[in-house]
């Protein structure tokens, strides 16, 4: 019986091979004649396998970039392979990814594992396309740029510090990727409804955990119980008559805009979709940038010498410090920036092609998945001198370097080869608040301790974590 069964799976499995090749390689040969352009290089694998097995391995390794290394030495910077059970052209091309991301809605569309895109509604600004993405994402975006909402999630942030670092001790650990996750969901939730820490917010945590947890029937029922808190903040500010004023999170400013799309149930959605690309982010950001100051004592005295000058000087004049103090540390700002490039909270993002492209020579075809790979930019020698070393200072201007050729910050940071935050028509509107949320609570962490870091590892899949939540042993400075 058992042998009969292992020679079906082996006819099965013989005859699946043969017809996806069969499959692939006519569809290839089709598309060829159609266009001067060419399929990338690459492999498909194993069918319905692919070679999400070697991906996974490589993404679980501490290089999980080895997995396209391997490929681009192969086939070049873009290739085509297999994964996730879609056959993807992987871009580690710069200029490539940043077309694709450029490109419209007719072209290529977001593509999300099954999992999340089930978590999400159809209406999710993670999803829609078209003249109301780019609505929700103006209005979200320039909300988080205002110097308004800045200041009100500077005061905001700056007692959450405070009172989590009333709480630490000296004779046990603090974790330091348990501390910030809490913060950044305070600042979240603050900026999306104003809801304020307190006993409705250790609801909305709860469920949160278990909705991106992705747990069988847990995530519907947790999303519905959030998204019922929503509707109900949704439901007073309809009731009180408060337009005049300006708005003080998101849901004002959707709420405030009287476009017919933006429905109750839109906009209480999207409240707890956002959570999803803001959630789990900003705290990563922080963590890493603590792993690899412990890591480089000359980068973090340089920064704790910046952070303390601002504070001594702010103390003097007995001012409290505001935004734009926390964003005008250039070193500061340097670290946060090479945390970004090194750190790679996001490794890439995914695209799937509505028709046929073509970009440089290569073809994407129709249903294909892109995957514009950034950490394989941002990790490349070509583009950055010892990709794996931890060089703040490689984002100082020519006149800190003491050379010419280096090019402004700014000019870096705009460049193809710097794209933690994406780009194009879903560059992420929550950069600014993300940068900040980072400055304030390096600020208070390096002028109020000294620490000493236990050994820890960076995690890379699913997402980008520490092993061991980043244990830190602090003394308060007495300086
Ligand atoms: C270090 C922190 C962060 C990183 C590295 C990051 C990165 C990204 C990236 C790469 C994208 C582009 C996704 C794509 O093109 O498919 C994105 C989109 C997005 N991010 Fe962020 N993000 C961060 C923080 C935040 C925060 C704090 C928020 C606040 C709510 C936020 C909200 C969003 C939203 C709503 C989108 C989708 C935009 C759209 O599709 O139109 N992000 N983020």
């Amino acid at each position: 019986m058992e042998m009969i069964s292992s020679l079906m799976f082996v006819i099965v499995f013989m005859t699946t091979l043969v017809f996806s090749i069969i499959f692939l390689h006519s569809k290839t040969k089709s598309l060829r004649s159609k266009t001067s352009c060419q399929l990338p290089l690459g492999t498909v694998g194993w069918p319905f396998l692919g070679e999400t097995i070697d991906f996974i391995s490589c993404a679980y390794s501490d290089r999980p970039e080895s997995f396209t290394d391997r490929r681009r030495r192969m086939y070049g910077k873009v290739f085509k392979s297999h994964i996730f059970g879609t056959p993807t052209i992987v871009s580690t091309d710069a200029e490539v990814s940043r077309f694709v991301l450029q490109s419209d809605s007719k072209a290529f569309v977001p593509f999300y594992p099954k999992s999340l895109t089930e978590l999400m509604g159809k209406s999710s600004i993670l999803l829609i396309n078209g003249s109301l993405q780019r609505k929700i994402h103006g209005l979200i975006g320039s909300f988080f740029k205002s110097p308004h909402l800045k200041h009100q999630i500077t005061r905001d942030m700056q007692s959450y510090v405070q009172q989590a670092m009333d709480q630490w001790r000296d004779d046990q650990p603090i974790f330091i990727q348990d501390e910030t996750k809490t913060i950044a969901f305070q600042v979240l939730v603050k900026a999306l409804i104003s809801l304020n820490p307190g006993e409705e917010m250790e609801v909305l945590k709860k469920q949160f955990q278990e909705f991106i947890s992705g747990l069988m029937s847990l995530p519907v029922k947790a999303k519905k119980r959030m998204v019922k808190i929503v509707h109900k903040i949704i439901q007073s500010r309809r009731n009180s008559s408060t337009s005049a004023v300006a708005p003080r999170d998101v849901v004002d400013v959707l709420l405030k805009d009287a476009s017919e799309l933006l429905t109750d149930d839109l906009i209480a959605g999207n409240m707890i979709d956002m959570m999803i690309p803001g959630e789990d982010s900003v705290p990563v950001l922080m963590t890493l940038a603590i792993k690899y100051l412990s890591d480089c004592p000359a980068a973090l005295h340089q920064l704790t010498e910046e952070n303390l000058k601002l504070k001594r000087f702010k103390d003097q004049n007995g001012e409290s410090l505001i935004w734009s103090d926390y964003l005008s540390l250039p070193f500061t700002q340097s670290v946060i920036t090479e945390t970004l490039r090194m750190g790679n909270v996001i490794t890439g993002v995914m695209r799937k092609a509505m028709k046929d492209v073509e970009i440089k020579g290569y073809l994407i075809p129709k249903g294909w998945c892109f995957f514009a790979y950034f950490r394989s930019v941002h990790l490349d020698e070509n583009h950055y001198d010892w990709p794996y070393h931890f060089n703040p200072w490689r984002w100082q201007t020519n006149r800190h370097m003491g050379t010419d050729h280096h090019l402004q910050e700014k000019d870096i940071i705009s460049s193809y080869n710097f794209t933690p935050f994406g780009g194009g028509q879903r560059l992420c509107p929550g950069l600014d608040l993300a940068r900040l949320e980072a400055s304030i609570f390096l600020h208070h962490f390096v002028t109020n301790f000294r620490w000493v870091a236990e050994e820890d590892t960076i995690i890379n899949f699913p997402t980008v974590r520490m092993k061991k939540r980043m244990p830190v042993w602090v003394k308060p400075r007495v300086d």
